[in-house]
C-alpha cells in the first residue's frame, strides 16, 4: 500500500523533489537526433518541468538551455540560430552550445564578455538517434547506460515518440503490468486459433499468470511462468532499469532487442521512447492466426496532431481524451476488440490517461498480479529517498555495463526450470548489439 505522502515523493519530478533529484542524476532521452537541424529552428523542449530551449549549431553540435537568457530572461525561442550560436532577439546576445557569451553587441564600453555571464547550458550528447540530457550537478556526466537498443542504428532500427498526458510513472506502470494484456490487448482474442509457432498464443490463453519477480544490479525484473504444451513452460521476461527504462517483451528473447523509456516533461505529461532495433515499423506489434491472417484491433500506425511550438506541441496522437480515442461500441460489442479502441498503444493511452493526470495510489488494492508493480515502485520510492538522505545512488548510473543483460522477450524451457537459469541460459545463447553482433560506438 502506497499512502498519499509516498505517492507525491514517487510522481513528483520537479527540480528539488526527491524524484526529480534522483532522475536528474541519469541521462534523459529528450528528442530524436532528427528533430534538430543545424542552423535549424530552435525547438521548445519540456523536461521533468523545466522550460527549455534546444539547437543544433553550424557544425552540428546540440545546445539545451534553460529557455530564459542570462541577460534579462527573454525566451531564447525567439532567438536566431546563426552561425555557430544561438544570438537572443532582445539584446542580441549570443551563446555557444556550452552557454559560453559570444558576443553582447549593445554594451557601449570595451569590458565584454563579464566572468559568470553564461547561459544555463545542460550537457547533451546524442547515441543512436537519440538527444540526451544531463541535468544533474556533476561538472563531467556519468557514462550512458549500456541499453542494447540504444547502442546501434540499423536500418531496421525504429524509434517512435507519443506524448501521453498522464504522470511519467502509472505510464511506466502499465509497461510492466503484464496480466493487463490478456483483457485489455488480447480480451477478445481465440488463443487457439494463434499460429502455434508463437509463444505469445500462451499469453492469450492463459490469463492469470504466475509473477516472479526479484531486484537487480540496474532495477527489477519479473517472469510471466504459465504453463506450455509438452510439458514445458513459458516465461515472458521484461526488466525496469532506473530510472524510467523498461525492457518490454515482444518477441523471443533470443531476438528482442527493444526498450521503452518513459520520460516525464512534468507531473502531469509523459514522452514515451520505444526503441525496437528489429521491428521499426511505426507500428503496435500484432499477431496472426493459424491461417496467416492478422488479429484485427491490435495494430495501429501512429498519427500525430501537427506538430506545434507549444512546450506540449511534439508526438501527440490524433487519438486522444477529446475523442474518446475513437472508441466503437460496436466493436465492443461484436466481440471483434475487447476495448473497441484500435491499436495496442492507444488502449494503453486511454486507460492510463482514465486514471486521472496523477493516480490516488492510496485507493488501491492490488493482488499477487501486481508484484512487479509493487516491487518496482518499492525500488524507486527507496532510490528516491536514499539520494535524499545520504546521497547514495543506485550502481547502474556509474557502471553502465550493469544493464547489458537486461532484456525483454519469451522463452519457452522445460518444465521446473529455475526461472533465473533459464533466463540465463537465454540470454548467453542470444544474438543483438551485445550478444554476438558488434556494438556501435
Ligand atoms: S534578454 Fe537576451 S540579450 Fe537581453
Ligand atoms: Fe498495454
Amino acid at each position: 500500500m502506497i499512502s498519499a505522502e509516498e505517492n507525491v515523493i514517487l510522481t513528483r519530478v520537479g527540480r528539488g523533489t526527491p524524484m526529480g533529484n534522483l532522475m536528474r542524476q541519469f541521462w534523459i532521452p529528450a528528442c530524436l537526433s532528427s528533430e534538430l537541424i543545424a542552423d535549424g529552428d530552435p525547438t521548445r523542449l519540456m523536461l521533468l518541468g523545466e522550460k527549455l530551449i534546444a539547437f543544433r549549431d553550424t557544425a552540428g553540435r546540440v545546445g539545451i538551455f534553460d529557455h530564459r537568457c542570462p541577460h534579462r530572461c527573454a525566451s531564447l525561442f525567439f532567438g536566431r540560430n546563426e552561425e555557430g550560436g544561438i544570438r537572443c532577439a532582445y539584446h542580441g546576445w549570443k551563446f555557444d552550445v556550452d552557454g559560453n557569451c559570444l558576443d553582447q553587441p549593445n554594451v557601449p564600453d570595451k569590458n565584454r564578455y563579464p566572468a559568470g555571464t553564461k547561459a544555463y547550458a545542460y550537457q547533451v550528447t546524442e547515441r543512436g538517434g537519440l538527444v540526451f540530457l544531463y541535468m544533474g550537478e556533476k561538472e563531467v556526466a556519468p557514462p550512458l547506460p549500456d541499453l542494447e537498443p540504444t547502442m546501434v542504428d540499423t536500418k531496421d532500427k525504429g524509434i517512435a515518440l507519443t506524448q501521453r498526458d498522464c504522470n511519467w510513472l502509472q505510464a511506466l506502470e502499465g509497461d510492466v503490468d503484464t496480466s493487463h494484456v490478456g483483457f485489455l490487448h488480447v480480451g477478445k482474442v481465440d488463443g487457439e486459433q494463434i499460429d502455434l509457432n508463437d509463444p505469445a498464443r500462451y499469453t492469450v490463453i492463459n490469463k492469470d499468470p504466475i509473477i516472479n519477480v526479484t531486484e537487480t544490479d540496474y532495477g527489477t525484473m519479473y517472469s510471466a511462468q504459465r504453463d506450455a504444451d509438452e510439458n514445458k513452460e513459458h516465461h515472458r521476461f521484461a526488466s525496469f532499469i532506473f530510472p524510467f527504462w523498461v525492457t518490454y517483451p515482444s518477441d523471443m528473447l533470443a531476438n528482442n532487442v527493444s526498450a521503452n523509456a518513459w520520460v516525464p516533461i512534468d507531473d502531469e505529461h509523459t514522452m514515451i521512447f520505444n526503441i525496437d532495433v528489429y521491428r521499426g515499423t511505426g507500428k503496435d506489434t500484432t499477431l496472426y492466426y493459424r491461417d496467416g491472417t492478422e488479429v484485427p484491433g491490435l495494430s495501429r500506425p501512429l498519427d500525430y496532431r501537427p506538430r506545434t511550438d507549444d512546450w506540449m506541441g511534439r508526438w501527440r496522437p490524433t487519438a486522444s481524451r477529446a475523442n474518446d480515442y475513437y472508441l466503437d461500441r460496436e466493436m465492443q460489442r461484436n466481440g471483434s476488440s475487447y476495448t473497441g479502441i484500435v491499436g495496442i498503444t492507444m488502449q494503453d493511452q486511454a486507460i492510463q490517461e482514465s486514471m486521472g493526470a496523477i493516480v490516488d495510489r492510496s485507493l488501491e488494492h492490488l493482488a499477487s498480479s501486481d508484484r512487479m508493480v509493487m516491487l518496482t515502485r518499492r525500488a524507486l520510492l527507496k532510490a528516491a529517498i536514499d539520494y535524499r538522505d545520504t546521497g547514495k545512488l543506485p550502481r547502474i548510473v556509474e557502471e553502465p555495463h550493469l544493464c547489458r543483460d537486461a532484456r525483454g522477450g519469451d522463452i519457452v524451457v522445460q518444465k521446473g526450470t529455475d526461472w533465473l537459469d533459464a533466463y540465463e541460459n537465454a540470454m548467453n545463447s542470444a544474438v543483438g548489439p551485445l550478444h554476438g553482433l558488434k556494438a556501435a560506438e
